[in-house]
């Protein structure tokens, strides 16, 4: 009863928004007609709305209006352009829980996306801060016969497809930094978040998300690093069911390559991204901490440090990696 009535809510605010998306200014009176509810009804919405992270003002006399232009998502456009099936569920705790509860009803390649994320998160529990439709939300299931060995690749295979897809979209220079980032102009653009949801035989059960700053904008104290959005590397409008769909697609055939071909086709691809080639960084790991110059990764996915000693691969969940100036 508790959900249903939860959902309504959300409805409420969903159409409310999508009003608001189509531009100008609304009036509280003219959006309560429209819905059935009364001008106070509206103005708590509105407030609801914001706390969602839109940024809506109010003109008296004329009514509300979005600070920003959004493009929804759209399930019809989704449908037209998406290879794979998917759910649009624009309020959400987090689409890769989503996921790894329904993992035993799905085909590989099944996609969730969201608007909002109440509870998105990243590596480790961090939190992944996932304001309303100003960025990407998007989650897919991948069962991987060759077991848990082959699923550290997946975030690098993964981010190859993103860059790739940016760069035929005309967007350029966006980089990748291991394991699981996007940079652009040496800050953080997305973040990717590979979970194994259970083990069949010998099979994983895995939940690739990834999350990227479309115009995200103002200070957001909960991120503790510098970050940016894709709009920053683009000189077109950016569509938000375009480039959803684009990388889902991307996504699904690049895993289905990796299936057949493992690392082997990814590493130089992966190289010629990398934010850190041959700059010198620190690895961070659970005890200590070692400087050198990245020198790419190796045909297991490893990222290779250059020290005194040698070229030595790094590989597991629990190293960061940053550059040596930070
Ligand atoms: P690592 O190298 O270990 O992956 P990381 O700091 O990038 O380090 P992650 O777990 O990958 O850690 O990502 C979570 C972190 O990303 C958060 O602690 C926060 O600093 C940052 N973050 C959270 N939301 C966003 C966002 N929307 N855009 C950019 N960065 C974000
Ligand atoms: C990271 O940098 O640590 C990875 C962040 C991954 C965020 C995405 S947003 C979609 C999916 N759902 C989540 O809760 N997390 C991932």
């Amino acid at each position: 009863m508790k959900e249903r009535f939860v959902m309504k809510e959300h409805n409420t605010k969903l159409a409310i928004l999508s009003l608001l998306a189509q531009g100008g200014f609304h009036s509280g009176e003219r959006l309560g007609e429209h819905l059935g509810i009364s001008r106070a009804a509206v103005s708590k919405h509105i407030k609801g709305i914001q706390e969602w992270g839109v940024d809506i003002f109010r003109v008296q006399g004329k009514g509300y209006q979005l600070a920003t232009p959004i493009e929804l998502l759209d399930p019809k456009q989704l449908e037209q352009n998406l290879v794979v099936p998917f759910e649009l569920i624009p309020i959400i705790d987090s689409t890769n829980q989503y996921l790894i509860e329904k993992q035993d009803t799905l085909p590989s390649g099944a996609v969730c996306l969201a608007e909002y994320q109440a509870a998105g998160r990243g590596r480790r529990g961090r939190q992944w801060v996932s304001p309303f439709a100003s960025n990407l939300y998007l989650s897919m299931y991948w069962r991987l016969d060759a077991g848990m060995a082959a699923a550290m690749g997946l975030s690098l295979v993964v981010g190859v497809a993103i860059v790739e897809s940016l760069e035929q979209q005309g967007i350029h220079d966006v980089k990748l930094k291991w394991p699981n980032d996007l940079y652009y102009k040496d800050k953080k653009l997305a973040g990717i978040l590979v979970e194994m949801s259970g083990q069949a035989g010998g099979a994983a059960n895995l939940v690739i998300g990834m999350g990227m700053n479309l115009m995200m904008s103002g200070e957001v104290s909960a991120i503790d690093q510098p970050w940016t959005s894709l709009a920053e590397a683009s000189d077109q409008p950016l569509q938000r069911n375009q480039l959803a769909a684009s990388f889902a697609n991307a996504w699904y055939s690049a895993l289905k390559q990796y299936e057949f071909q493992g690392m082997q086709g990814f590493v130089e691809r992966w190289n010629q991204y990398d934010n850190f080639l041959n700059r010198e960084v620190k690895l961070i790991m659970a005890n200590r901490e070692i400087k050198g110059i990245a020198r790419g990764i190796d045909a297991s996915g490893a990222i290779l440090l250059e020290t005194d000693e040698g070229i030595t691969p790094y590989i597991g969940g629990e190293i960061s990696l940053r550059g040596d100036d930070r």
